[in-house]
């Protein structure tokens, strides 16, 4: 995130190059300057004013060095990623302007505020050197994209840092703040006055020094740094449950492999190739296309983008459980006062240890201080009464999943909580809108769902109510960001989006063990797609038991009611559809499979093979079905909203895209076709898109959803 600085620069005589871009030349610096909001991208304006200042800057009698600087809130934040679809062919492609900027023969100054990410620090790479305001932050994350930096930067990043940082910088894509930039070499110097300013006096000392400046290609410092034989193997082998399924990761292991190995040319030639075949790829469609559906959600129809959100300082949560405690976790994170409220005091000094030890844990694992740790905590206040609710802006409710308690709940936290406040519940499945009802402030309410473990999980859904306030909303969105969550707007059913989606995957796979494979295939198969996790595994994460089951009623009619029979809960037993051993590592149980032949054989259905995609068809297909149903109910906004939902709320594999977004790139008379070959009736807004020839994401984009 751009941190909140701007660059503000009317020197004297400055002159358009064109409408984002300008020069001026004084006291012996030539100044170009790019002006072109929202984040300065490398659109085909920037590269042709870029071209036209390097080349006057160059021929320039009186410029004796260059400063590079942007306008607004940040340096370049990269290539303009809506180009990628649509390129500008008449503008001078990036590498063209690139070697224009390397070229010139004074010495060039990037000045870097804000964020210079991708593309962008590509190009302060070709500028001799790069000073940048100490709130600065430089990055590579093309990675994010499904892309590796195709500009330069895996070639020239590794001639000036050392090789492990420089492929961990990339291959993670996390910005670097400036100070270790610094440290690594990828900055000269830190302006801590006016940036400008200093840059340009920076720029002019260069000039004054007289030699001749280096190019980052030419220099050597960081492959001259030792680093062993083993990095890049080793780095493959640490980082392969992270990089599973992604194509990019690998792809840059290989052009700093090159970078280090083979004369700068020939890397570029191979950073080239590298990044023509992951930019073709559907890896990378799906996740630019997830960048910008990201982006998307905060946009709602009917709410103007000016609605103004309720002021929000301080925060009540009700409930000190897993959820309670790991949503004012999130909001302690992010700097607001949190007063937690439980009815049962045991419950409160649990939940209270479980926040310190998560904090401590972090502290351990160098995440935070313990200067950070104390403030987190010094921002807690507990209690046993629900009248300290009063004073705060904002009443999260995390009680257990039963109406008539949180009704009871939200009646007490009408008659405690001051006009104007919001009230929120972070129900699952439950009717927001029954829980509203039984207060005297229907349009103040709202669900704010979060997933568990809330502090760690991006995916926020905003549940609008059939009387939900439109300020409230926005409210919601805009604390959303605050609070650095995901959020996507769900209006009220069984499940929202996020849960109602993932429903028919475990219906699909529950009835799949009937057909012939076992639990374990199953959950290969999904695994092999990309989720951490198959479906059987996480029922005996979450809880055999937990899901439904009950002792006194069931009826013993189904595998996962004879396994709880049989105290076969989960991992919390050590036996559940897997057997566990003492660190909860899982193998196949004899015993299950036992009974799941049992079952196949009096299902009466006939027994098949099945491969790993027929697997993840029978799974994924009515999941798509679902969401098809989602929109067609006006549950969700678009379709980008489901996938986005599942991607930061269920661990859907950002390089598929989300369920949506591969249905649609599969083609949906294939989607329907399979679904009814499987049985199963493919819902009537997705047969009218697939007989129109139309997709999922064109359905009625951004409508407004109709249970209003
Ligand atoms: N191209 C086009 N548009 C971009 C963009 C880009 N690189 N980066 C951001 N935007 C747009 C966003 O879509 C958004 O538009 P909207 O207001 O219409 O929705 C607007 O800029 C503001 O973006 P954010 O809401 O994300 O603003 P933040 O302040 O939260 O974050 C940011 C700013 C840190 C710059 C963030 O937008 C970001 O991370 N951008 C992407 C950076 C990136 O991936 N760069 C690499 C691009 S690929 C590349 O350079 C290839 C090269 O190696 C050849
Ligand atoms: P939990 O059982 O861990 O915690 C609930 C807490 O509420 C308990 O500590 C209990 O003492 C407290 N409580 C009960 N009545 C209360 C009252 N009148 N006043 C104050 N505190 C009271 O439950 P969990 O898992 O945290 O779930 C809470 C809510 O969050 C439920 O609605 C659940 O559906 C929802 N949720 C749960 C998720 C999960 O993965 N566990 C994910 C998303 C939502």
């Amino acid at each position: 995130m751009a941190n909140g600085e701007r660059l503000e620069v009317r020197p004297d005589g400055l002159e358009q190059l064109n409408q984002v871009t300008a020069y001026a030349c004084r006291d012996e610096v030539a100044l170009i300057l790019i002006d072109s909001p929202p984040v300065n991208a490398l659109g085909g304006d920037v590269r042709r004013g870029l071209l036209e200042g390097f080349t006057r800057a160059a021929n320039d009698p009186a410029a004796r060095a260059v400063v590079l600087a942007c306008a607004g809130r940040t340096f370049i934040a990269g290539a303009d990623i809506r180009e990628f679809d649509h390129p500008d062919l008449d503008a001078p492609g990036l590498h063209a302007v690139l070697d224009v900027i390397e070229a010139c023969p004074k010495p060039t100054v990037a000045a870097i505020h804000g964020t210079a990410l991708g593309g962008g620090l590509e190009t302060a790479l070709c500028c001799h050197y790069r000073v940048a305001s100490p709130s600065a932050q430089v990055g590579l994350p093309e990675v994010a994209l499904g892309l590796l930096p195709g500009a330069g930067g895996t070639q020239r990043v590794p001639r000036i840092v050392e090789a492990e940082a420089a492929l961990a910088m990339m291959a993670f894509g996390k910005p670097v703040p400036a100070a270790r930039a610094e440290a690594m070499g990828l900055l000269d110097a830190l302006i801590e006055e006016n940036l400008l300013d200093g840059a340009i006096r920076f720029a002019r000392g260069k000039a004054h020094e007289g030699s001749a400046p280096v190019r980052v290609r030419d220099r050597t410092e960081g492959l001259a740094l030792p680093h062993d034989a083993q990095l890049f193997a080793r780095f493959r082998r640490d980082n392969a449950r992270a990089f599973k399924g992604y194509t990019a990761p690998e792809a840059i292991v290989r052009a700093v492999e090159a970078a280090v190995t083979l004369p700068f040319e020939q890397g570029m030639q191979r950073e080239a190739q590298l990044y023509g075949e992951l930019i073709a790829g559907r890896q990378s469609a799906a996740m630019r296309y997830l960048f910008f559906a990201e982006r998307q959600c905060t946009r709602i129809p009917d709410l103007p983008r000016d609605t103004p959100p309720r002021p929000i300082a301080h925060v009540g949560v009700v409930g000190a459980g897993t959820m309670g405690s790991g949503i004012a976790m999130t909001f302690l994170d992010a700097g607001l006062p949190v007063v937690l409220v439980e009815r049962e005091e045991e419950a409160l000094a649990r939940g209270l240890a479980a926040i310190r030890s998560n904090y401590e844990a972090s502290r351990d694992k160098g995440r935070i201080d313990q200067a950070t740790l104390e403030q987190r905590m010094d921002r807690l206040t507990t209690s046993l009464d629900m009248a300290d609710l009063a004073e705060v802006d904002l009443v999260i409710e995390a009680v257990f999943e039963n109406m008539a308690l949180k009704q009871e709940v939200f009646a007490k936290i009408d008659a405690i909580a001051r006009p104007g406040a919001i009230l929120a519940s972070n129900t699952s499945f439950l009717d927001l809108d029954a829980i509203a009802a039984v207060t005297a402030r229907a349009p103040d309410v709202i669900g704010l769902h979060f997933f568990s473990p809330a502090n760690v999980m991006r995916l926020l859904e905003v549940v609008r109510g059939a009387k939900t306030g439109p300020d409230v909303v926005a409210s919601a969105m805009a604390l959303a960001r605050r609070i650095r969550k995901v959020a996507v707007l769900a209006r009220v059913c069984d499940g929202f989006i996020a849960n109602r989606m993932m429903t028919p995957r475990m219906d699909a796979a529950r009835a799949l063990i009937l057909e012939g494979p076992m639990p374990w295939e199953v959950d290969a198969a999904m695994r092999d797609y990309g989720f951490a996790m198959g479906p059987f595994a996480m029922l005996d994460l979450v809880g055999l038991d937990v899901i439904g089951w009950d002792a006194a009623t069931s009826s013993s009619s189904t595998i996962t009611e004879v396994l709880c029979e049989r105290g076969r809960w989960g991992q919390k037993r050590r036996a559940g559809f897997y057997d566990y051993d003492d660190k909860r590592r899982a193998t196949p149980s004899p015993q299950v499979e036992t009974l799941v032949r049992e079952f196949q054989q009096t299902s009466g259905i006939a027994m098949q093979p099945f491969s790993h995609e027929e697997i993840v068809e029978r799974l994924l297909l009515p999941v798509v079905n679902e969401g098809a149903r989602l929109l067609e109910e006006g549950i969700a906004l678009r379709a980008s909203d489901i996938d986005v939902a599942l991607v930061t709320g269920y661990g859907w594999p950002a390089y598929t895209g989300g369920p949506m977004f591969w249905a649609d790139d599969h083609g949906l008379p294939r989607i329907v076709a399979a679904l009814e070959a499987m049985g199963e009736t493919p819902c009537a807004l997705l047969s009218r898109l697939a007989s129109e020839g139309s997709a999922l994401h064109e359905f009625a984009p951004g409508k407004i959803p109709s249970n209003a």
